[in-house]
């Protein structure tokens, strides 16, 4: 028995912010922002939208591709790093929104490793009987709490959304074959948003301050980030025995392209099976993997039977991977 993908979808908002735009915008330029990051625009949510409400369109796409019912669901998880609200959980307006009456929900905080840490506890939860199926979902609305004033920051992020539906199967040839997660509180202090939350509270000061937006220690990150990709990868396929020259798609956090090409490099993963979409999508945090995935199935990019490897960092600081055969029993 093993833990499947039955069915996955995204859903990313129709605006888009080119390069151009934040040039007349905030002190940057197009060609920094490319040549630094490997970004050429990134989409931006409706203003009467929010994280929960993209989380359900791309929960629906996804339960249509298993071919689910919302009745069927027992779980539903959102990973994200820009809930709706501090509380109550955004699975739970999810689970609203959708009629998910059957379904118990909640959120996961692990900044951009958000799906990742998601996954692996979709997993463990289909090891028992009462749970049949599981929505997994990553979704953010960076564009809420990123400072566009600050070009360090703002030319990055993106919004969007990524869901999985999760269910058990007996083939051996495809579903979750390993996961491996960890984290490093000493570097909370390198990404993550200051005020708004009980250590805290939101005041004049606070806001005066901009203590309300992301702040991030880009180089920190940066560093942490070009080790731990490589790491993560060889971890996670140790636990198996596979190779990186076995992987079929190496779906990486998107958040820049150096980074994505050290990992790369350092791997032996060649360009065309390796998935980018930062250059259209910029840093979606949590909805990196899952829109990522989404978007490679559409493009014909995986088929039943590919090994994938998906790994990830973030706020926290956090990371993980994923190691998977693509399929499933339906
Ligand atoms: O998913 C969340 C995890 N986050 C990440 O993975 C982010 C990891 N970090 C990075 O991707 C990179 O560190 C950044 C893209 C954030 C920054 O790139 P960098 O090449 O490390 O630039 P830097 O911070 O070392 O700054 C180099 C220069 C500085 O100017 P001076 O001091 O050399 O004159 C910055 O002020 O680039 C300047 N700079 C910019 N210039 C134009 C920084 N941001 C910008 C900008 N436009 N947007």
């Amino acid at each position: 028995m093993k833990a499947q993908v039955m069915g996955i979808g995204h859903a990313l908002p129709r605006r888009i912010l080119d390069n151009k735009e934040l040039e007349q915008r905030v002190d940057t330029s197009e060609k920094w922002i490319l040549d630094r990051t490997g970004i050429r625009e990134r989409r931006i949510i409706d203003p009467e939208q929010t994280t929960s409400d993209i989380a359900c369109q791309a929960a629906k796409m996804a339960l249509e591709h298993a071919g689910i019912g919302i009745e069927d669901l027992d779980l539903i998880i959102v990973a994200t790093a820009t809930p709706d609200m501090l509380f109550p959980a955004t699975a739970c307006m999810v689970q609203e929104k959708l009629g998910a009456w059957n379904a118990a929900a909640f959120d996961i905080s692990a900044g951009c490793t958000g799906f990742v840490y998601a996954l692996t506890v979709a997993e463990k939860f289909l090891l028992s009987p009462q749970y049949q199926y599981v929505l997994v979902i990553g979704a953010e609305a960076l564009s809420r709490l990123v400072d566009y004033n600050d070009p360090t920051t703002c030319v990055l992020f993106g919004d969007g959304a990524g869901a999985a539906v999760l269910g058990r199967g007996q083939s051996e040839r495809a579903g979750i074959l390993a996961t491996y997660l960890g984290a490093d509180g000493r570097g909370a202090r390198h990404l993550c948003l200051p005020a708004g939350a009980a250590a805290r509270p939101a005041s004049r000061d606070t806001v005066e301050q901009g203590l309300h937006f992301l702040k991030m220690n880009g180089n920190e990150i940066f560093r942490f980030a070009t080790k731990i990709t490589a790491e993560v990868s060889e971890k996670t396929l140790a636990m198996t025995g596979f190779k990186a020259g076995d992987i079929d798609l190496f779906i990486p956090h998107q958040s820049n392209l150096r980074i994505i090409k050290a990992a790369m490099r350092w791997m032996e993963i060649p360009e065309e099976k390796t998935l980018v979409t930062l250059d259209r999508y910029g840093n979606i945090s949590a909805a990196c993997l899952p829109v990522g995935l989404s978007l490679a199935v559409q493009e014909g990019r995986l088929k039943a039977g590919d090994l994938v490897l998906m790994v990830a960092f973030g706020a926290g600081l956090t990371y993980g991977g994923v190691l998977l055969r693509w399929g499933c029993d339906n």
